[in-house]
């Protein structure tokens, strides 16, 4: 069985791969599938946006379907950037820049009140429709500066007090067993066991 990841981006194919290597089932890009998908992401929650994006690809596909939708919520600014993490001050607008705004925002704010987290939420739908989602969280606190040269996006931001690490200071490897992602995709690998 075939499963088409509703994405272009290989590292999360390879992601989903290494998590779900332990089911018989063929994980591909839409792309790989020839599928080409990219709806309006107007939902209010993460988990909205993994079900539009997992929707649009199974109307096109005989296969599973999964979809992802993820962002950094920091709770000071009332969960801003939330599900306009990529779109925050532009979608091409560099994340030196956004990450500085961020701080900047923050500036004032004690380290008690820099909660933040990166939430994840990963879709899937099954050849008959049925649709399942999970979610994960990775925690931390706003830092004072950028630090960390690792990952992507708002790592360099993201300080975890218990690794006394930036997000981006931590190895593929680190990040990828305790992140929102590979939470929220670990859940969906024992969700898909009880139906495959
Ligand atoms: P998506 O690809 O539509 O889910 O957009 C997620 C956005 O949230 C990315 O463009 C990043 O800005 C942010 N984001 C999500 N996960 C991470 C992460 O692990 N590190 C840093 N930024 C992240």
């Amino acid at each position: 069985m075939k499963i088409v990841v509703a994405t272009g981006n290989q590292n999360k194919a390879r992601e989903i791969r290494e998590i779900f290597r332990d089911l018989d089932l063929d994980v591909v890009t839409m792309k790989e599938e020839g599928i080409d998908s990219d709806p309006e992401e107007n939902g209010a929650t993460f988990a909205e946006n993994a079900l539009i994006k997992a929707r649009a690809v199974h109307a096109l596909t005989e296969y599973i379907v999964i979809a992802d939708d993820s962002g950094l919520i920091i709770d000071a600014l009332n969960g801003e950037p939330g599900v306009y993490s990529a779109r925050y001050l532009g979608y091409d607008t560099s994340y030196h820049v956004k990450n500085a705004n961020l701080i900047e925002r923050l500036s004032g704010v004690p380290e008690d009140r820099r909660s933040a987290r990166f939430a994840c939420a990963i879709a899937a739908i099954l050849p008959d429709g049925t649709e399942l989602v999970t979610e994960g969280t990775m925690e931390g606190i706003i830092g004072y500066e950028e630090k960390g040269e690792n990952g992507f996006g708002y790592d360099p931001i993201l300080y975890l007090p218990q690794f006394q690490r930036y997000s981006a200071e931590l190895t593929p490897d680190e990040k990828n067993a305790i992140s929102h992602r590979g939470e929220a995709l670990r859940k969906m690998y024992h969700e898909l066991q009880r139906y495959l």
